[in-house]
């Protein structure tokens, strides 16, 4: 699916909020288990260490905690939040954790629920979301990120236990008469390349009744191909950003921040260099978090913009990817109050 739109009426970005988990796990602790170290995970990735989530955490905690701060940001009273988007694909409840959070906020006039789009899928909820907004069917959304992969790493595998961390994050947008927060965006799939990234279904039959079996309900761990997708980031998120640039005529030396997927050093800085953009404004928390999914995005511009990097009026580049193959991009500009 191909979309690419321009957003005439107004949308502000106007709160953010983060949480992670307590427990960091470094890259030495990781080496215990598996054959690794810290100098190949660093110079190989840029992470450091990951945060996972422990005994007395869960997911929606995180998400709760990450949608009020942004709640509180934005200043506004739960009870006119329209709707609240969850980007995991972690969630709790495979019928979906949104709700629950819905309730935890008290925030009983929203209407909740999960989308799944993997690293992609923060980014394809805030445009989810932004269709409401622009329609002018809705006035105020939470747009949550928020995974829990530890859950579904293999621990034991070290080409991609070493890549992954919890963590959640969340913006608040609403529609706004005077400030275009939204310039535009774009997203994509391929799922013919899907297999290089899954988190897919054990194929386990059971017997059900004689002559009928039914399938066990249960998941593999996560399998990448990591060489396939590190060339896929490099390739396609410098092509939809580029052509989003283009489309807006915005030249990349106006672009005040570089937001993308947390996944790889090496990606953040080959897109960087492709756009002549200086490694001060190119935003990475990679070192502290590792890739933490859907969460990624949100947990890097709240940092951003509570450690008063990124100011009120500053210009956004922002794309995810990841499994699907799916991947996206937005141009936008921060409104909040820092
Ligand atoms: N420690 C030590 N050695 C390792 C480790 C490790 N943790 N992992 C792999 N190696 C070894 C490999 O076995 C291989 O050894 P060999 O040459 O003897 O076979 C060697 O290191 C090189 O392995 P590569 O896989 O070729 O390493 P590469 O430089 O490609 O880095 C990485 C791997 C970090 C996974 C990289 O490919 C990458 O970042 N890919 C992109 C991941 C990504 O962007 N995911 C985004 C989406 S996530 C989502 O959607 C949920």
């Amino acid at each position: 699916m191909i979309s690419n739109s321009q957003c005439d009426s107004g949308i502000s970005f106007v709160g953010c909020g983060s949480s992670t988990p307590q427990k960091i796990i470094n890259n030495d602790q990781l080496g215990q288990r598996v054959d690794t170290n810290n100098e190949w995970i660093q110079s190989r990735t840029g992470i450091s260490e990951r945060r996972v989530i422990g005994d007395n955490e869960s997911l929606i905690d995180l998400a709760t905690d990450a949608a009020l701060k942004a709640i509180r940001m934005a200043n506004w009273d739960v009870k006119t939040i329209d709707l609240i988007i969850l980007a995991t694909s972690t969630p709790e409840d495979l019928f979906g954790s949104a709700p629950k959070i819905q309730s935890n906020l008290e925030a009983s006039n929203a209407v909740a629920f999960d989308l799944t789009a993997a690293c992609s899928g923060f980014l394809f909820a805030l445009v989810t979301a932004s269709q409401y907004l622009i329609s002018g069917s809705m006035k105020r959304v939470v747009v949550i990120g928020a995974d829990q992969l530890s859950k579904w790493v293999d621990w034991d595998d070290r080409k991609t236990c070493v890549l992954f961390g919890d963590g959640a994050g969340a913006v608040a947008i609403e529609t706004s008469g005077e400030k275009n927060g939204l310039i535009g965006y774009d997203m994509k799939s391929d799922g013919s390349k899907g297999g290089c990234l899954n988190l897919s279904q054990a194929n386990t039959f059971l017997d059900l009744v004689q002559g009928a079996t039914h399938q066990k309900g249960e998941y593999l761990p996560i399998k990448m191909e990591g060489k396939e997708v590190y060339k896929f980031a490099v390739k396609e998120v410098p092509i939809i950003l580029g052509e989003l640039l283009d489309k807006y005529k915005i030249d990349s030396e106006s672009i005040d921040w570089l937001l993308l997927h947390q996944a790889n050093q090496r990606i953040l800085d080959a897109v960087a260099s492709r756009f002549s953009i200086p490694s001060e404004k190119v935003l990475s928390n990679l070192k502290d978090y590792g890739n933490t999914s859907a969460a990624t995005i949100p947990l890097m511009l709240d940092e951003a913009v509570r450690g008063q990097r990124i100011k009120s009026g500053d210009l956004v580049a922002c794309s995810g990817f990841g499994a699907g193959l799916s991947w996206g991009a937005a141009l936008f500009y921060w409104h909040g109050p820092y």
